[in-house]
């Protein structure tokens, strides 16, 4: 006897199903692992996703967890897995897994530990999905962007660190916060390596096109009475 399901539909194609087109994995299930999964959700940025982690019952949880907001979702799958075979096809891998620094701690200390896991894990990634793009969120990470790129033999244009994003984002914050506008009204980058030795670019911070440091030209100095450079500290010590 037919199930309901056999009565519901009948199925017009038996042969293998397409591979996922915008498939995106996410290596890490941590804070900023689930970030970038439920914006990647929430974006609509994907038809498949992906996530592994290595403690499997958090990884299972933060799996239910989305698959049961599915109904508020356009993400048609979302998976997970210990197994990198979970991931395959993936247009996208981001790794955000590891270690992250402790109190007091710096980027640059975390390196031996997370290569270590670097080495497990991106050759699976590559295995799988040898024609995804690779971005890099685990810190150091310009140094494990490099790592990743090495470790990966992908082309070095499909290997792309998070590098002075965030820097950069909380520094139009806080200018913008400290001038009563909205970030996307400041204009300014932070340049060079994420973290401790950045650069924020004073000679650039501009609102509407009006040049900051022309207002004030010891802004970013230690002679600048209004001390802005404090903010860039602001940046780095978050
Ligand atoms: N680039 C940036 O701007 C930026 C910003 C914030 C954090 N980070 C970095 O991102 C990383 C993650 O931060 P977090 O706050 O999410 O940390 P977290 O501790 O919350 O999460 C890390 C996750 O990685 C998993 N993990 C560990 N080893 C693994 C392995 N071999 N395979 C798969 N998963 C593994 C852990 O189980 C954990 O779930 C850290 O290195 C942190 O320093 C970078």
């Amino acid at each position: 006897m037919a199930s309901v399901l056999q009565k519901l539909i009948t199925p017009l194609w038996s042969g293998p199903l397409e591979p996922p087109r915008n498939k995106v994995t996410v290596v890490g299930v941590g804070q900023v692992g689930m970030a970038c999964a439920v914006s990647v959700l929430l974006r609509e940025l994907a038809d498949e996703l992906a996530l592994v982690d290595v403690v499997e019952d958090k990884l299972k949880g933060e799996m239910m967890d989305l698959q049961h907001g599915s109904l508020f979702l356009k993400t048609p799958k979302i998976v997970s897995g210990k197994d990198y075979s979970v991931t395959a096809n993936s247009r996208i891998v981001v790794v955000t897994a590891g270690v992250r620094q402790q109190e007091g701690e710096s980027r640059l200390n975390l390196v031996q530990r997370n290569v270590n896991i670097f080495k497990h894990i991106i050759p699976q990634i590559v295995r799988y999905s040898p024609n995804c793009i690779l971005i890099v969120v685990s810190n150091p990470v310009d140094v494990l962007t490099y790592v990743t790129w090495k470790l990966s033999g992908l082309p070095k244009h499909r290997v792309i660190g998070s590098g002075t994003n965030l820097d950069s984002a909380r520094f139009r914050y806080l200018m913008a916060e400290r001038l009563g506008i909205h970030p996307s009204s400041f204009n300014g980058w932070i340049l060079g390596e994420h973290g401790d030795s950045s650069v924020p670019v004073w000679s650039g911070v501009n609102v509407a096109g009006v040049s900051l440091q022309g207002l004030n030209p010891d802004m970013g100095t230690d002679k600048d009475k209004e001390d802005w450079k404090s903010v860039h500290k602001m940046v780095v010590d978050r």
